[in-house]
C-alpha cells in the first residue's frame, strides 16, 4: 500500500543526474594524475621542509644546493610526517621521530642515527620521490600514474611562456572546493557578466547582458569565441536589463576576441603573434588563459583533495628591463588587489558554494561541456600511452 511519502508531489528529475558520461573526470575529484602542477614559489622554498597535499598526495619539499626535492611525507617507520623532521645531513632529510634519514635524490633510506652506523634496515627502505621543475618562479611537481618518467615540463606549459622574455606577478590561495568546480567557473561562459558585474575591476567597463558563444578546438586548447554580444535586453513580461551605467564607458559596436570590453586599439606583439582564437582558452590539467591586449592572466587549478584546490593567478606581461618596472608597480598598487583579489573572491565565493551534479544545464553551458570532453579524451589517451586500462 502507498505510503504517505509516495502521495507528496515530487518533481521528475530532470536535467543531469551525474557526470557518467565524463568517467575519468568524475573520478578525478583529487586530480588527474600524469601532468605537472605548480606548488609555490621557489623564494618559499628553502632549506626547512614545508608540506603540502596535491593530487591528494602528501609531499614534502625542501631545497638542498640550490635544488628542490618532493618527497612523499609519511616516513614507512611509524608513519610520521618528514616535513616534522629537518636536516641533520647534507642531501638528506631525517625524520624527527627516530632519525630515520633519506636521502633528497631517491629517498632510499641512507642512515638510521638511533640504530647506528651499521643498521641493517639501511638501503631496504624507500621513500616515494617525485619529479620537481622551477618555472615562471614557480615549483611545479609531477603527479605521476604509475612510475613513468614525466613529459617535459616546456610541453606543457603555455606554449608563449616558452622561449620568451616576460615578467611575472601572481597569487597563490589555498581555497575551498573542488579544482573541478574552480576550473569550471574559471572557463564559464555564463556568469562574469553577472556575478562580476558588481566588482570594482568592472567599475568603469561595459559588462554585455548576454552572449551568444561558440567552444572551438585548436591542439590541446579550447577557445571561447564570441558571435554576438547584447548589452541589454528586454525580457517578456519582466523588463529590460542592462549593466550598462552612466559612469561606465560606452559598449563598443563590434564583436571582438582580444580582450573583453572592447575591441583594443594596439595588442602586445607577442600576444598578437599567438593568433588566439578567443579571449578565454583552457587546457589540461586545469590552465585557464585570459588574453588581454597587453597581458595574459593565468589561473592554475591545482588539485589538493575532494574539498580544497590551490588557486595559482598569475599576470604575465611580455616585457623586460625597465619597463618591467611599470608593470610591477601597476601589478602591485591595483591589479593584485582589484582583479587576483577582490574579482576572483567572487570567483571563490561561487567555487565554495556549487553542489553538482545534479545539475540541469543551459546553452552558455558549452563551455562546461567542451572542457569535460577535452579532460576526457586527453585522459583516456595519455592512459594509453602509459599502457594503462581505459576503464
Ligand atoms: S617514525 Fe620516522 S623514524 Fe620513526
Ligand atoms: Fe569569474
Amino acid at each position: 500500500m502507498a505510503g504517505p511519502d509516495s502521495l507528496r508531489w515530487r518533481p521528475r528529475a530532470a536535467g543531469r543526474q551525474d557526470w557518467a558520461s565524463w568517467p575519468h573526470y568524475d573520478a578525478a575529484g583529487n586530480g588527474f594524475p600524469g601532468y605537472w602542477y605548480p606548488v609555490t614559489w621557489g623564494s618559499h622554498i628553502d632549506g626547512t621542509p614545508r608540506a603540502f597535499t596535491i593530487c591528494g598526495e602528501r609531499l614534502v619539499l625542501l631545497r638542498d644546493g640550490g635544488k628542490v626535492y618532493a618527497l612523499h611525507d609519511r616516513c614507512p617507520h611509524r608513519g610520521v610526517p618528514l616535513s616534522e623532521g629537518d636536516q641533520q645531513f647534507p642531501g638528506t632529510i631525517s625524520c624527527p621521530y627516530h632519525g630515520w634519514t633519506y636521502r633528497l635524490s631517491d629517498g632510499k633510506l641512507c642512515a638510521v642515527i638511533t640504530d647506528g652506523p651499521d643498521s641493517p634496515i639501511c638501503g631496504k627502505v624507500t621513500v616515494r620521490t617525485y619529479p620537481v621543475a622551477e618555472r615562471l618562479g614557480l615549483v611545479w611537481v609531477y603527479v605521476p600514474i604509475a612510475d613513468e618518467r614525466p613529459h617535459p615540463i616546456d610541453e606543457q606549459l603555455p606554449e608563449e611562456l616558452v622561449g620568451n622574455r616576460f615578467v611575472v606577478g601572481g597569487r597563490i590561495e589555498p581555497r575551498r572546493g573542488n579544482w573541478r568546480f574552480a576550473c569550471e567557473n574559471g572557463f564559464d561562459e555564463g556568469h562574469a557578466k553577472y556575478l562580476h558585474r558588481t566588482s570594482l575591476w568592472r567599475l568603469f567597463k561595459p559588462m554585455p547582458t548576454w552572449n551568444v558563444t561558440s567552444v572551438i578546438g585548436d591542439g590541446r586548447w579550447i577557445y571561447r569565441v564570441q558571435d554576438e554580444v547584447h548589452w541589454e535586453a528586454d525580457f517578456p513580461g519582466v523588463g529590460r536589463w542592462s549593466n550598462q551605467r552612466w559612469w561606465k564607458r560606452r559598449p563598443p559596436k563590434e564583436t571582438f576576441n582580444i580582450g573583453n570590453t572592447g575591441k583594443p586599439k594596439k595588442i602586445d606583439p607577442t600576444i598578437a603573434a599567438q593568433e588566439f582564437a578567443g579571449f578565454a582558452s583552457l587546457s589540461m590539467p586545469g590552465v585557464l588563459r585570459i588574453v588581454y591586449p597587453k597581458f595574459i592572466h593565468y589561473e592554475f587549478y591545482v588539485p589538493v583533495d575532494q574539498g580544497e584546490h590551490r588557486y595559482v593567478g598569475l599576470m604575465v606581461n611580455f616585457t623586460a628591463g625597465w619597463k618591467a618596472l611599470g608593470f610591477y608597480l601597476k601589478y602591485l598598487g591595483g591589479v593584485r588587489w582589484l582583479f587576483h583579489g577582490q574579482f576572483s573572491g567572487q570567483d571563490a565565493w561561487m567555487v565554495e558554494v556549487t553542489d553538482a551534479p545534479p545539475e540541469r544545464l543551459y546553452r552558455p553551458d558549452v563551455s562546461l561541456t567542451a572542457w569535460r570532453n577535452l579532460a576526457e579524451r586527453e585522459f583516456t589517451a595519455k592512459l594509453e600511452v602509459h599502457g594503462c586500462a581505459s576503464s
